[in-house]
């Protein structure tokens, strides 16, 4: 299974930023000082989520406002979407993102 290091070093509590891993986009959240990692693109119409809205907790598409809790990925609006989420390991204040 890959691992790839994302480099979050400059990532704060409440914020979300969007990395390369092998080709996939992946959308690294920190909320309450724990990291979580979700799909890139939004599974509607595949609009990048980081640029979008991140506030409460709640992640918010810019293109037709689809929201998504950040601690689960769970869809808020509408109930029935979810977020891809890939498991995440910190090593030594390093952060991978196991990638299939
Ligand atoms: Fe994200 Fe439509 S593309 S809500």
């Amino acid at each position: 299974m890959p691992l790839f290091r994302l480099c979050a070093d400059e990532l704060w509590d409440g914020e979300m930023e969007s990395f390369d891993a092998g080709g996939e986009e992946i959308l690294l959240v920190k909320l309450d000082g724990e990291y979580c990692a979700y799909q890139g693109a939004c599974p509607h119409q595949s609009t990048p989520l980081v640029e979008g809205d991140f506030a409460g907790g709640v992640i918010t598409c810019r293109a037709h406002l689809w929201q998504f809790d950040a601690r689960t990925g769970r869809g808020i609006n509408p109930q029935s979407a979810c977020l891809k989420h890939y498991p995440l390991r910190i090593v030594e204040g390093d952060i991978y993102v196991e990638v299939t």
